[in-house]
């Protein structure tokens, strides 16, 4: 069988409001995702034996049945009763628990890639049902571009795209911890509420959306980790026309105007021993097609 390899794309979140605590701990989000082209990816090769089998460039990262990827082509071999198995290698270069969706875009990518190469007849409907339990932002990159986020972020409506924009990742190297956060927020944040940014600002995007960016983790994730708060300010002070910490962080996103600002503010926010990731987003277009093989 040949080997297919498939992009797997990172996200930001352009804006995240928390509506509220739901009975089960979860909270209700309001949040516009979007895909970027800092990916990793992922190759498939068929297998007539019905084993798993996942390898990855990154020893550390575990590669058993706890890894996304592995739980998504097992909940779509069973659901399509597929005889056959698959080995799948993971060239990662998302980091991991940064806010930026890595494992998510994985777990979405080889549901999409795997029902097309095992031929499992699955509607658009059923890869919903199988991504949701994956995790909340796992159904989002099934369609990839600029998308609404409503429910626990899994309900996912697809939006305009906003025009391309140079984005400037930063990660200062730490990991937050995504549930934690969620718990530590204030009353006035998990009480009941109506969403205050779309759609006036991005439905379709007007020109002023970027005045509009928000994320009511950034504050609880500032007050425990102060260094994602100063990547922010740097960002700003460095040219950045908006900045925002994507999902839980800890990564931080810049939009620059033009590449010779971005590439001067990359090199200045290296010296503080951050990484770096210079990137652009990534429409619904752009995304669709990297499936089409
Ligand atoms: O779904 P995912 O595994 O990405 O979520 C990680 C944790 O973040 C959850 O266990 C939950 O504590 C918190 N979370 C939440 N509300 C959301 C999404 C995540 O409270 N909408």
């Amino acid at each position: 069988m040949p080997l297919i390899t498939v992009s797997s794309f990172a996200k930001i979140n352009w804006t995240l409001e928390v509506l509220s605590r739901l009975p089960n701990g979860y909270h209700e989000l309001h949040t516009v995702f979007q895909t970027v082209d800092l990916c990793d990816e992922l190759s498939f090769e068929i297998t007539p034996s019905p084993d798993i089998h996942l390898s990855c460039n990154w020893p550390y990262l575990a590669t058993d049945e706890t890894n996304l990827i592995v739980r998504a082509a097992q909940a779509l071999q069973r659901f399509g009763q597929v005889p056959q198995g698959v080995k799948i290698h993971a060239t990662k270069r998302i980091p991991t628990g940064a806010g930026l969706g890595g494992g998510s875009s994985n777990a979405a990518v080889t549901l999409l890639a795997l029902s097309q190469l095992w031929s499992v007849p699955a509607t658009s409907a059923d890869l919903q049902q199988l991504a949701e339990p994956l995790g909340a932002d796992v159904p989002f990159f099934l369609y990839g571009g600029t998308a609404l986020g409503t429910g626990r972020g899994d309900k996912i409506e697809p939006l305009p795209d906003v025009a391309p924009q140079l984005l400037l990742l930063v990660n200062p190297g730490m990991h937050v911890p995504t549930g934690e956060i969620f718990r530590k927020l204030s009353p006035q944040l998990t009480k009941p509420k109506t969403a205050r940014i779309l759609p006036a600002y991005f439905f379709p995007p007007k020109s002023d959306y970027l005045t509009h960016l928000c994320n009511d983790l950034e504050l609880t994730v500032f007050e425990t980790y102060p260094t994602i708060g100063l990547v922010r300010q740097k960002l700003l002070d460095s040219g950045a026309t908006a900045a925002r910490m994507s999902g839980s962080g800890a990564t931080v996103f810049g939009v620059f105007a033009d590449e010779a600002q971005r590439t001067q503010a990359a090199t200045l926010l290296a010296q503080s021993g951050w990484q770096v990731w210079p990137c652009k987003t990534v429409n619904q277009a752009e995304y669709k097609e990297s499936f089409k093989f």
